[in-house]
């Protein structure tokens, strides 16, 4: 029986029931609370327990005596996941699991635009639903803390007020679909380092302020149905058991309604998980369901008076709940669309208005972009993401796109035959991994790769961890512990002939082709160690590595006809054409999950190309595609900067619109990017390790760091160009006096001064003049994006409220505004405050 069938035999069963209790299937939602409580009585203690922990990689049971059909979860959050076979993490093997891959939230984030959200959720539900998903496991909201964390690409940038203003219409538009949102990963998920260890230990007013309001924006005002709790300890125990994050906070003040459930194999107990709010299980790492923390352990602690059985009803009615919103039981229930036209023309939107023009100096009295299609003939196109597809890495926010469009295939799209673009490889001296072509293996996604098994010793009898990964380097998360790793790959040489292995390893490196040792290497430094192989290009060979070390290494090699253009070849070409374009950036060999970078710099010696083809060529466009913050040291010299995150199946096509000027760039940074990783926070505070997160910084997170620090970084946050100008006038403020509970409206004039029509998201940043605690000298309240035909002028209009001027309180554990002046600045980046005015505020 398929799950169509299946679930047509449930809605019947669940019709008889309803209708034995009087009522219509179709009208089922109109008295939830009823229905709930109805067939909780139904269920017997084993049946209630079933409920509240996973039965297979990502499903909970099914009670068919009941009515209740089985419950499906999927990633989440740029496109639904592909299928997962139900007990294992293997790919199910279907064909018709394809999906619209979406621009990252990233992107979302730095479109500054609730519409943008909004599109966003409304494919993502719309294909969840689709896929018959019950649960979509996004969007993120943790905040990108650190640079170095591996999953800041999976967020929405550092700010918590523009990722809760963001996440609330993406969760009301993928709720519409009848599918519940699940926002994640609650709280304080912010770097990947000993992520299921760490213990996180802010402050009571960093929790509030900073790390918090997005998830409490969504259960106020999305009404968000789920909830996924973080894998890292909070105060010493696990954040999914945390009494004062699930009982005091969630489900007390803010009242959440929905169902809190574990990040896959999170470290909980089952009195703390049952006692502490916890209401359903996912992913723990055990050979038999029953053997979950909330399986036989919670039904035994029930038999037993351990735990009260009014624990376990409440979850279950929260899952319950969830069923009946969502219309699980409810022939009517909304059926999605999926990889339709308008979901790819939606990603294509939503990529464009994420792109952020960071840079666009005039080269002979003219900007270097827009591309004039009319001049130019001849386009260079460089750089490792010219052509790279980013949709299936990145760890559990993989999609197996229908299709991808890179950037170099959106500017052949766009340009045709007119003009002749040269498509060349770029190389340094410096080591870099066995280029994809040459490796035969295959993910299951088609994506050229390299399986890696992680051991618990040297004889690699326990293994511990199986994974993919896209290239022959490897970099040790924890630099305390010795990894055992054993990577393998089938290896296809382009041509016959003399290839030069080349090692650069901090360890015990052991390599072997078709199973005979070739190379034993065990080096402290890393310098780089060469052996000569002769291979066959008729032949497949299967390189295994076996790699005992706290560090890193990387395997490449000179082959013969090398793929790669020597420096004084890619230069001459830059030098002779009108323009070049370097696409570069990091890959989900770098922002991932599970893994934090090592350093902020570009991986491949991309800085050193960068700035030698800024010398050959001063019409180069360096286009970034990334998800966290990368050092720009050739900033200075680059006349034109771009940045274009992970943007979903329809990048190419976007960024070609953007660069070709068919649209006009409006988005904003996000994040900061700063110029070295030693300007941070986290960094600067010594707090980054393994063990502990104090949040030394506090609520200075951010730009709110580097304004108080007096730190300038390459480019700030709020920071974005367009091809258009505009100016900022008329300032006013509803009223100059505000008391108690009043609002204040905060409008200004905005004008296009130039001659293309523009977007320009206009900032509100609030500063409390006199406190009596140490408070930003800019946090961001609001923000408003108008559209703006040449000449034309609109008033952009931001609300503020009581809350907006409050700090968190810890005397009397609350928000608290203080009487008292705020200054009002309105800017087009926290760096570029174009009005100021003030009010008074009066308790
Ligand atoms: C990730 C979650 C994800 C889950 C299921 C975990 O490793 O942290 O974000 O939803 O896996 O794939």
């Amino acid at each position: 029986m398929n799950r169509k069938t299946k679930l047509s035999l449930f809605i019947a069963t669940a019709m008889s029931l309803s209708a034995i209790a009087g009522q219509k299937v179709d009208k089922k939602r109109d008295n939830i609370e009823a229905d709930v409580e109805a067939l909780l009585l139904k269920l017997t203690l084993k049946e209630k327990v079933s409920l509240v922990h996973a039965s297979g990689k990502f499903h909970i049971n099914a009670i068919e005596r009941v009515g209740i059909p089985e419950m499906w979860l999927s990633d989440g959050p740029h496109g639904v996941r592909h299928q997962i076979e139900r007990h294992t993490w293997d790919s199910a093997g279907w064909t018709d699991d394809y999906s619209t891959y979406l621009p990252h939230l990233t992107s979302v984030a730095a479109s500054w635009d609730p519409n943008i959200a909004k599109l966003h959720g409304n494919v993502l539900g719309s294909e969840a639903r689709h896929r018959e998903k019950d649960f979509i496991l996004g969007p993120g909201v943790n905040l990108a803390r650190l640079p170095l964390y591996g999953r800041n690409f999976e967020y929405m940038g550092e700010d918590p007020i523009l990722a809760a203003k963001l996440a609330v219409p993406q969760i009301k538009a993928i709720q519409k679909h009848d599918v519940a949102a699940t926002i994640k990963h609650y709280a304080l998920n912010t770097q990947e380092l000993n992520r299921t260890g760490v213990n996180a230990k802010p402050d009571e007013r960093t929790l509030r302020e900073v790390y918090l309001p997005a998830f409490e924006a969504a259960v106020k005002e999305a009404d968000v149905l789920g909830m996924m709790g973080a894998y890292n300890e909070y105060y010493g125990t696990n954040a999914n058991q945390s009494k004062h994050l699930v009982m005091d906070i969630l489900k007390g003040e803010w009242g959440f309604k929905g169902v809190l459930l574990t990040d896959w194999n999170v470290d909980i107990n089952t009195y703390d998980a049952a006692i502490n709010g916890l209401d359903l299980e996912m992913g723990t790492d055990v050979t038999s369901y029953n053997d979950y923390f909330l399986a036989d352990p919670l039904y035994n602690m029930i038999k037993s008076g351990k735990v009260p059985e009014a624990a376990l009803d409440d979850k279950v009615k929260r899952i319950l709940r969830v069923q009946h919103t969502i219309g699980m039981m409810d022939k009517n229930r909304k059926l999605g669309e999926r990889n339709t036209k308008q979901h790819q023309l939606d990603a294509r939107k939503i990529a464009a208005d994420g792109v952020v023009l960071l840079k666009n100096e005039k080269v002979d009295g003219q900007a270097v972009l827009p591309l004039d299609k009319s001049k130019i003939k001849n386009i260079l196109v460089l750089g490792p993401n010219s052509d790279k597809k980013h949709g299936t890495g990145g760890g559990s926010s993989e999609v197996k796109s229908l299709y991808e469009i890179t950037p170099l295939q959106g500017l052949k799209n766009k340009l045709g035959k007119d003009v002749n673009i040269k498509v060349m490889r770029a190389r340094s001296n410096v080591l870099a991994p066995i280029a994809s072509d040459y490796v035969a293996s295959r993910h299951w996604t088609g994506t050229p790769a390299w399986n890696i098994s992680y051991y618990d010793d040297k004889a690699r009898s326990q293994l511990n961890n199986e994974s993919w990964i896209v290239d022959s380097k490897y970099q040790a998360n924890d630099s305390k512990t010795t990894s055992y790793v054993t990577m393998k790959a089938n290896i296809k040489p382009l041509k016959t002939g003399e290839h030069i292995l080349k090692i650069a390893a901090k360890g015990d490196f052991k390599l072997k082709i078709n199973g005979k040792l070739v190379i034993e290497h065990i080096s402290k430094n890393g310098e780089v160690f060469d052996k000569s192989v002769n291979l066959n290009d008729k032949e497949n060979y299967a390189f295994e590595i076996n790699y005992d070390g706290s560090q890193s290494f990387t395997l490449g090699w000179d082959a013969p006809g090398s793929l790669f253009s020597e420096e004084a070849q890619y230069l001459a070409a830059a030098k002779k054409a009108d323009v070049v374009i370097y696409f570069g950036g990091l890959s989900h060999g770098d922002d991932r999950e599970s893994i934090d970078r090592p350093d902020m710099k570009l991986p491949n010696s991309q800085d050193e190309i960068i700035t030698k083809l800024l010398q050959a060529n001063p019409n180069t466009v360096v286009f970034m595609v990334a998800g966290s913050a990368v050092e720009m040291p050739w900033a200075e010299q680059a006349n034109s900067i771009v940045w274009g995150w992970y943007g979903g199946m329809e990048a190419g096509n976007a960024f070609a619109d953007i660069l070709m000027g068919d649209i006009n760039p409006s988005g904003k940074m996000p994040i900061t990017l700063p110029e070295t990783l030693e300007d941070t926070a986290p960094i600067a505070l010594d707090d980054y390790n393994a063990e502990e997160s104090l949040y030394k910084e506090g609520v200075f997170i951010g730009y709110r760091w580097f304004e108080k620090q007096d730190i300038k970084p390459t480019f700030s946050f709020g920071h974005g160009l367009s091809y258009s100008t505009f100016n900022y006038s008329d300032i006013k403020l509803s009223t100059k006096n505000l008391r108690g509970d009043q609002t204040v409206t905060v409008t200004a004039k905005v004008t296009n001064t130039s001659k293309v029509a523009g977007a320009e998201i206009v900032q509100l940043y609030l500063n409390d003049k006199k406190s009596s605690v140490d408070r930003p000298l800019k946090e961001l309240k609001g923000f408003d994006k108008v559209f703006l035909q040449p000449g034309e002028s609109k008033t952009v209009s931001i609300k503020l409220t009581k809350r907006d001027l409050s700090f968190w309180d810890i005397k009397t554990n609350n928000w608290l505004a203080e009487s008292g002046e705020f200054q009002v600045m309105l800017g087009a980046a926290v760096d570029d405050i174009r009005l100021v005015e003030s009010f008074n505020y009066f308790q």
